[in-house]
């Protein structure tokens, strides 16, 4: 569509019932952060916390995923933050296929080529599937990946982080290399 903004796509997404995803929302998450920012987060999808207040990653994992940017040396404030998909799911189950290629190719690659970050934060398999089509988080994640001009980073979600020692472990390392990656990405 001619004329797109991110504040006109946000008003589109708040109005969208393209997928079934909308009748179960309250509220849709376009996203939230400035328009010129050099880092972009994606998630999954809004969780209940996020689909009653209409503001991503503000719940549990959201503090818990602003905190761990923090210590590495991101601003939260600074990442443009959003989801592969924009609306609620009911009891959280995963967003299927077509509604995250909708969502995607209605919405988020027009959000990302708008903000044109330096640097792109994929969190969960999720996102990475919606963006890069393949990928076990087995493999990709701790990973910089170049794809299309487009520099992605893999983490594993911050929600399964706190449920899963295991899982913890490696996102806590992941994050030391994200770290890293960003000083460098943001230095240019
Ligand atoms: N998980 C996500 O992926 N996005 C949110 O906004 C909240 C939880």
């Amino acid at each position: 569509m001619a004329g797109r903004d991110l504040f006109s796509i946000s008003e589109e997404i708040r109005r969208c019932t393209l997928c079934p995803l909308w009748k179960g929302r309250t509220l849709a998450v376009p996203g939230d952060g400035p328009t010129g920012a050099k880092i972009m987060l994606i998630g999954e999808a809004p969780g209940a916390n996020e689909d009653r207040e209409g503001m991503p990653f503000i719940g549990r994992s959201g503090v818990y995923l602003k905190a761990s940017l923090l210590k590495v040396g991101i601003d939260p404030g600074a990442v443009f933050i959003t989801s592969a998909v924009k609306c609620h799911p009911a009891k959280n189950r995963t967003p299927t296929l077509v509604e995250c290629g909708m969502c995607r190719d209605t919405y988020l690659l027009s959000q990302i080529s708008l903000i044109n970050p330096l640097l792109i934060i994929l969190v969960g398999g999720v996102s990475v599937r919606t963006l890069l089509g393949t990928g076990e988080m087995k493999e990709m994640h701790g990973k910089t990946i170049v794809r299309d001009g487009r520099t992605y980073f893999v983490l594993h979600h911050p929600s399964a982080a706190m449920r899963f020692p295991a899982i913890r472990a490696m996102f806590e390392k992941d994050l030391v290399e994200l770290g890293k990656v960003a000083a460098k990405v943001l230095k240019k």
